[in-house]
């Protein structure tokens, strides 16, 4: 951990755990029902850090569905709904076959993105709780987009003003080297547009709005769009602007994606271990 700078102002232990973002806050047990007041406290936490690490958490399904509903609506996950699980809006991720037996497999979220900005009203937060970790490895990162807007040159932030981006299931598809979206799913995830600027609600600063999920750029060439995207995409995740995660079992982490990309590290042999994570999700509101 680094940059370890406590900040008083809350009525939690809040570590400020990274250089570009993250935060970690003890002393709160997300299993137990909480006032407005908390409530309040843990989003002006969140806002101001994009990231917070509750550490030492332990709930059940119905509990991390319970708290994560006090901080708004539940997104259902279209692609994750777990067979059996009692509650699928809190889904589980999980690299194991149907005997519970690790195996490596692909995922989307390899790449940096934000969660759903394919959708037009994509999530406001996710909530990853970790149930089982490998020995090593298997980190998530996250990437300041705030830093990574107001660090570029004056040039770039005039190119790109007003601009906006395509965003699709079938980009995610193509930019990830998965199997092509099928018809239907094309059907139920039309492309949506999003401005590559997108300015915070909560705290007013400007960030890209840029990921794996984007196609190319609206009413631009699109060779041209998609070079331009990449060039951002380069600068956004340089690794100044890098939060790295390491896990520990029982850490909740609340991210904010309104501010961030991320990605997930596949740097441990996911055929001998297995990381089994319960996420849940509160959709926002369409980004301006
Ligand atoms: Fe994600």
């Amino acid at each position: 951990m680094n940059n370890v700078a406590q900040d008083t102002s809350y009525p939690f232990v809040l570590n400020r755990v990274g250089e570009a973002a993250g935060a970690e806050i003890l002393g709160v047990d997300l299993s137990q029902p909480f006032d407005d007041d908390l409530r309040d406290a843990i989003v002006r936490a969140l806002v101001a850090n994009h990231i917070l690490v509750f550490r030492d958490q332990d709930l059940t399904s119905e509990q991390q569905m319970a708290m994560t509903e006090r901080f708004g609506t539940l997104e259902r996950h279209l692609l994750h709904d777990v067979k059996g699980h009692e509650t699928p809006q809190v889904h589980v991720i999980a690299n194991v076959d149907e005997n519970n037996n690790p195996i490596k497999r692909t995922y989307g979220s390899f790449h940096w993105h934000t969660d759903k900005s394919y959708h037009e009203i994509p999530s406001f937060a996710t909530f990853l709780h970790a149930r089982e970790l490998p020995p090593d490895g298997g980190q998530t990162e996250f990437a300041n987009m705030h830093l990574a807007y107001e660090t570029l040159d004056d040039a770039t932030k005039k190119q790109i003003e007003g601009l906006k981006a395509i965003h699709s299931w079938e980009a995610n598809r193509r930019n990830t080297g998965s199997k092509p979206a099928t018809p239907e799913e094309i059907k139920l995830r039309p492309p949506v547009v999003h401005p590559l600027v997108r300015t915070h609600p909560d705290n007013g600063r400007k960030a890209l709005y840029i990921g794996i999920h984007t196609d190319c750029i609206e009413g631009m060439d699109r060779e041209e769009g998609i070079a331009l995207l990449k060039r951002l995409y380069d600068h956004a995740t340089e690794r100044r602007f890098v939060y790295p995660h390491s896990w520990r079992l029982g850490d909740l982490v609340m991210w904010d994606n309104r501010s961030l990309l991320h990605r997930v590290l596949h740097n441990y042999d996911m055929s001998q271990h297995r990381r089994v994570m319960h996420r849940s999700v509160v959709i926002g509101t369409r980004p301006e």
